[in-house]
């Protein structure tokens, strides 16, 4: 079942549909609140077309997320959205029947200043956190893992309002670590993953990434073939997936950093059960490097997928530099470790005639990679481009 290959690792076996957890009314929900955002704008769907011709593809589409809201990655819209839905519930607000606007209120905005969350984070997740509780009117405290660079500490705090430390554990415990204090201080817990009896906030979380698919099925009448998905603990991934799934059934590959690859662990070890991966995961793709599956998208990863892959560092480091020096007169994209992992691999799987037929890659495939992050750690992202 599992092939090894230069630097990444596959699983592939047959989708057999799962549970339709996210769909696209939610979606445009989701949708017509981030619209009411002060500065919302749609981000690009780019068509790579001549790469498409070189690889002899229908087409390959890149929905750019390095220019959401201004914090150069797509976590902003989780954050954004739970924040207003619990936001919404405390202050006795329909959140159907309101939108952005309603948080401009004098009255509202003085019930804001009150309220404190906080979040374990990586990075992205914390600065979409940051920059929602500015939105808002509200503070955060946010933690991250033990190896966290400096640059994205303080882009948490420069995002919007929040205290943000870096703490000596790693993710895992980070989560735990946060969790501890919401409960000890009485600040809300708003964390993008899962476990049991905490499932209400992620779920919202998740909800918020759906503006993607809202936006992609505004920008494109193509329906893809296949989708690439990157995963840390698969909140975005599931949640994609599963709205993808709704409307036809995709050919998706869930990809991962091969030290941190929890989802593709609890599909090797095939027991229907999400698994973790324990200890100090160390790789480039920090927006990956979490050890533990989100349980609410678990049943959508393991069933709707058709392909897993674990990759190594060298397979991002190709794909940022193919993003940023691309072919002919394809638009050039900025693309962060933990967003181009799945560019490189798929370079990978297009060059090789033997993975184009396992992943059933051929002139009518119509390819959906989503770039989830721009150069959020800018000194990180020249080195891999300036690496020979
Ligand atoms: C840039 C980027 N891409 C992908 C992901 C993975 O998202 P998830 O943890 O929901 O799988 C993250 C998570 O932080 C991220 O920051």
């Amino acid at each position: 079942m599992e092939r090894i290959y230069d630097d990444f690792t596959l699983i592939r076996k047959e989708a057999v549909g799962g549970p339709s957890l996210f769909d696209a009314d939610t979606a445009e929900e989701v949708f017509r609140f981030h619209r009411s955002i002060p500065n919302y704008h749609m981000t690009d769907l780019y068509s790579l077309k001549q790469t498409a011709r070189r690889y002899k593809v229908d087409s390959i589409l890149i929905k750019d997320e390095s220019t959401r809201f201004g914090l150069k990655a797509f976590k902003g819209l989780g954050g954004s959205y739970c924040m207003y839905r619990i936001l919404c519930e405390k202050l006795g607000l329909d959140p159907l029947k309101n939108d952005f606007n309603t948080f401009l209120r004098e009255d509202i905005r003085r019930s804001c200043a009150k309220i404190e969350f906080v979040t374990a984070t990586d990075g992205n997740h914390g600065k979409g956190v940051s920059w929602a509780a500015k939105l808002f009117g509200c503070q955060a405290h946010v933690y991250m893992p033990k190896g966290t660079v400096e640059a994205r500490r303080k882009a948490i705090e420069d995002a919007g309002n929040a205290k943000a430390t870096v703490l000596d554990l790693n993710y895992d415990d980070t989560v735990r670590y946060a969790a501890g204090l919401a409960k000890e201080k009485g600040w809300i817990l708003i964390q993008d993953t899962s476990w049991e009896g905490y499932e209400e906030i992620p779920k919202r979380i998740i909800e918020g990434y759906l503006t993607m698919a809202a936006e992609i099925g505004r920008q494109t009448k193509k329906r893809p073939t296949h989708i690439f998905l990157q995963a840390g603990v698969g909140s975005m991934a599931g949640g994609i997936e599963s709205c993808f799934w709704e409307r036809s059934s995709p050919f998706v590959t869930i990809v991962e950093a091969k030290e941190a690859a929890c989802i593709y662990e609890s599909v090797r070890i095939d027991d229907g059960m999400p698994h973790s991966i324990l200890g100090d995961p160390i790789t480039i793709m920090a927006g990956l490097n979490c050890g533990t599956p989100c349980e609410i998208v678990w049943p959508v990863l393991r069933d709707c997928s058709s392909a897993y892959c674990a990759c190594d560092d060298s397979v991002t480091k190709r794909g940022m530099k193919a993003y940023a020096h691309p072919i002919g007169d394809d638009p050039r994209i900025i693309s962060g470790e933990s967003g181009a992992v799945t560019y490189g691999l798929l370079l990978a799987i297009l060059e090789d005639e033997e993975l184009r037929r396992i992943f059933r890659i051929d002139e009518d495939s119509i390819i959906l990679l989503i770039n989830t992050e721009g150069d959020t750690d800018p000194e990180g992202y020249e080195a891999v481009l300036n690496e020979e």
